[in-house]
């Protein structure tokens, strides 16, 4: 099946951001995937509310938001009205998992969980068939351009046997050193949503490049 392509924006040009929300508008791409990092979960800070805002008045897709922050509850509202479609918050991030993301759904955006490297994915056992989406970072959240984490590929297999064992219906998303050459592995492993980053905006053709990375991942 092809892949969903959700570009990550935290590695288009700032100065032009409308040039690449344009980009993805008229390429292949599904989602905007928008990174908030607060400098306390992880060791970046990108970008806020406003941002995220502005996005939204531009965007013709659906956004999908990636929060790497701690105690997301306290925020699922305000992304809510600026305009998140789908709201990713981290296991390590929350002690009433269930809870966090009932609220995400009740605020009427789908839910998303996600993985560091090195937490088990059999510890969404409880919870798979809560969400809409998993998210397995292929990297240590924080920056773009790091390179994948080959026993990602491994996680992605389990998760998969994880889902069909519990009937869910939970989207596998893979976010972090995504390329054309690891792309059709991570689909054949099972992941149904690819995030990419450096890969789309360090490339010379952007659009080509979403085109590919789901034609290469056939
Ligand atoms: C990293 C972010 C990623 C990042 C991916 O913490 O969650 O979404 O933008 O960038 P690339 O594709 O360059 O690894
Ligand atoms: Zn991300």
């Amino acid at each position: 099946m092809k892949p969903l392509i959700a570009p990550s924006l935290l590695s288009a040009d700032f100065c032009h951001l409308a040039q690449a929300i344009e980009i993805v508008n008229l390429s292949e791409a599904d989602w905007f995937h928008l990174d908030i990092m607060d400098g306390v979960f992880v060791p970046n800070i990108s970008f806020g509310m406003p941002v995220v805002n502005a996005i939204k008045s531009q965007a013709e897709k659906p956004l999908d938001v990636h929060l790497m922050i701690v105690q997301p509850d306290r925020y699922i509202a305000e992304f809510k009205r600026c305009g998140a479609d789908l709201l990713t918050v981290h296991w390590e991030t929350c002690t009433h998992l269930h809870r966090t993301i009932h609220q995400i759904l009740q605020a009427d955006m789908l839910a998303g969980v996600s993985l560091n490297p090195h937490t088990p994915v059999a510890l969404l056992e409880d919870i798979i068939i809560d969400v809409d989406l998993v998210l397995i970072m292929s990297v240590n959240p924080g920056f773009g351009g790091q390179t994948f984490i080959e026993r990602s590929l491994k996680r992605i297999a389990e998760l998969k046997e994880l889902i069909i064992k519990n009937n869910s219906n939970a989207l596998i998303e893979v976010d972090g050193g995504i390329t054309l050459d690891n792309a059709p592995q991570l689909v054949a492993a099972g992941a149904d949503v690819l995030v990419a980053g450096n890969a789309v905006f360090g490339s010379a053709d952007p659009a080509a490049t979403i085109r590919q990375l789901k034609k290469e991942s056939l």
